[in-house]
């Protein structure tokens, strides 16, 4: 099994800013899809080509899978697709913050590094601060598809999700686990654990109109349920 990348280490926090869509994309006034830990991107390529009239940008912390899925989406016939080296918890923020408005419409975070023991629940991709960044760069009814093959991990993210209060799941997303993906091409891991007939769990949000909590209200929240005994000692 490969060894994950710990996003936390220092050489991982180094300031690095994304270009804007202007710099991406032919068309950077289409809508964007952001996947978030896309691995090889065979998903977002794969969706670029079936939708022209969607820009398409993965980020990756693992830089070797990077050079290759741009290499891929550089040659790609649309010019809607980039592939972009960061770590999503440091450089997204900023990104999302100088879009214009509504130019993000669809956010995903599939099956995501799982991070199993409690002392490193932090280096899990989705925190309160990169929840609450998505949340405020999409506009109301705007996607945010989860999915994971992992009940351990799925939880978590659906659990937090749902604190922030900014995000409904509509009536038409299959309790408790959607079982189709919107999507219309599975992802590299997706296709192995179909392969291996493994359950896969998906959840479909659409942001609402709520206003968001802060940050430092979210993330104490959130550790008082995921992380109870650090919560008295911080
Ligand atoms: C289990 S893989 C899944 C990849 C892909 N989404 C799929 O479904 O096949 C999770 C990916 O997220 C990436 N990742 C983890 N933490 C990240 C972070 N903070 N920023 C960007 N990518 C991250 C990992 O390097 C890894 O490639």
């Amino acid at each position: 099994m490969r060894q994950h990348v710990n996003p936390l280490s220092s050489f991982f926090q180094l300031p690095l800013e994304l270009p804007p869509p202007e710099q991406l994309f032919r068309v950077p006034d289409q809508p964007i899809h952001l996947d978030i830990g896309c691995a090889r991107g065979r998903c977002l390529l794969g969706l670029a080509e079936r939708d022209p009239h969607w820009n398409h940008l993965g980020v990756e912390i693992r830089r070797p899978l990077v050079t290759s899925a741009d290499r891929d989406a550089l040659a790609s016939e649309h010019g809607n697709v980039r592939i972009l080296f960061c770590n999503a918890n440091i450089s997204l923020e900023g990104w999302m913050k100088a879009l214009e408005q509504d130019r993000l419409q669809r956010v995903s975070i599939q099956f995501p590094d799982p991070w199993f023991k409690r002392r490193h629940h932090k280096r899990r991709v989705l925190q309160p601060a990169l929840l609450l960044a998505t949340a405020t760069a999409l506009q109301p009814g705007r996607e945010l598809f989860l999915q994971s093959d992992v009940l351990d991990v799925i939880e978590p993210m659906v659990a937090l999700t749902e604190l922030s209060a900014c995000f409904d799941r509509p009536a038409e997303d299959q309790r408790p686990w959607r079982t189709n993906n919107p999507l219309a091409v599975p992802t590299e891991r997706e296709r192995y654990v179909l392969e291996q007939n493994l359950p896969v769990y998906r959840v479909l949000y659409r942001r609402n109109q709520n206003p968001l909590p802060s940050v430092s209200d979210l993330e104490q929240r959130w550790q008082e349920i995921d992380n109870p005994a650090e919560a008295l000692t911080t």
